[in-house]
């Protein structure tokens, strides 16, 4: 696998170690561009993260304690990436939601009225934040939970086994330090790009837009019409990542249900995302 520009960037792959034993000789399902064999993509990925390893030439142990690392560090990725969200949503991500800023605004303007304490109407605004910070704290740690609970729990299970969805990972100096999944829609022949993250060390390096990229090389090599995805991100950064990869915005929703919402009363008023989503047409059907 090639590192390719920017420089420091090295695009690999989780290979799992037993697929990597049985598929000798066989087609690379994941890998994009001239097919090759995995053992040939493992030896070059192994070259390309000295220290971790992609599932190399060593031994079958070996390469499963690397693959194994690989997904330790991925979840690590994934986990941060997704706990930044948690004052984003509370904080910046009011400002999205101009009906809750009214609703807030009315339940310090009734403070005042029944308690004509102005020291009291001012403490609403810090309770309210602080309630908003408790419940996106909940709630994205419920999504954490469910994830860490189904795909990022085996990555090799869920994204190197079936056809259609693959697993990368940027290497640095032989340290994980950023993550892509592509998960296959076969009924509309589209690719969802998922899981997108990389080590806040380590932005604003490219190395987003270069995962972002063998998404796309993964789609076009393997016939799909477009790539889609979603996100609930609030800072510009992803918004601007996917534009700047060719994605074209397609709506947004405010009532986009986050898996481990309970959809509560306090949840509703206290937790609002809101759900952008981006496709990138590859080929008309
Ligand atoms: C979003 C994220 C993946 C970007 O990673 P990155 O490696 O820093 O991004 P890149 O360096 O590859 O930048 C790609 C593009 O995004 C834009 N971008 C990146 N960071 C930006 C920032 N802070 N502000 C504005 N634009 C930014 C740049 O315009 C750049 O395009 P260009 O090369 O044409 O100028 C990273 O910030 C992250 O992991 N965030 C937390 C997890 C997350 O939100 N993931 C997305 C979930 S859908």
């Amino acid at each position: 696998w090639h590192c390719g520009p920017p420089d420091m960037v090295c695009g690999t792959k989780i290979v799992p170690a037993e697929d990597l034993r049985r598929c000798r000789g066989q087609e690379d399902r994941c890998s994009p561009g001239p097919r090759h064999v995995p053992a040939a993509a493992a030896r070059r990925a192994g070259r390309a993260a000295p220290r971790v390893g992609a599932g190399g030439t060593g031994p079958a142990g070996e390469r499963g304690v690397c693959i194994r690392e690989f997904q330790e560090a991925a979840r690590r990725i994934f986990y941060d990436g997704i706990m930044e969200r948690i004052p984003n949503t509370a904080f910046r991500g009011l400002r999205q939601h101009p009906r809750t800023q009214l609703l807030y605004a009315l339940l310090a303007a009734l403070c005042f009225a029944v308690t004509r304490s102005l020291l009291l109407t001012c403490l609403v605004p810090a309770g309210l934040l602080g309630l908003r910070y408790y419940y996106s704290r909940k709630v994205i740690l419920a999504y954490l939970d469910c994830a860490l609970h189904t795909d990022m729990a085996d990555i090799e299970q869920y994204y190197m086994k079936p056809p259609g969805s693959c697993f990368w990972v940027a290497v640095l100096d032989g340290n994980v330090v950023g993550i892509v999944a592509a998960r296959a829609h076969e009924e509309d022949n589209t690719v969802e790009l998922l899981r997108m993250s990389v080590d806040s060390r380590f932005r604003g390096k490219g190395i987003a837009k270069a995962l972002g990229r063998r998404v796309l090389e993964f789609a076009v090599v393997h016939n799909y019409s477009a790539v889609v995805l979603g996100t609930t991100a609030v800072k510009v950064a992803a918004h601007k990542l996917y534009e700047s990869l060719g994605f074209r915005h397609m709506g947004a929703s405010d009532h986009y249900v986050l898996p481990g919402m309970t959809l509560s009363l306090a949840e509703r008023l206290f937790f609002q995302v809101r759900y952008h989503r981006y496709r990138l047409q590859l080929r008309e059907e």
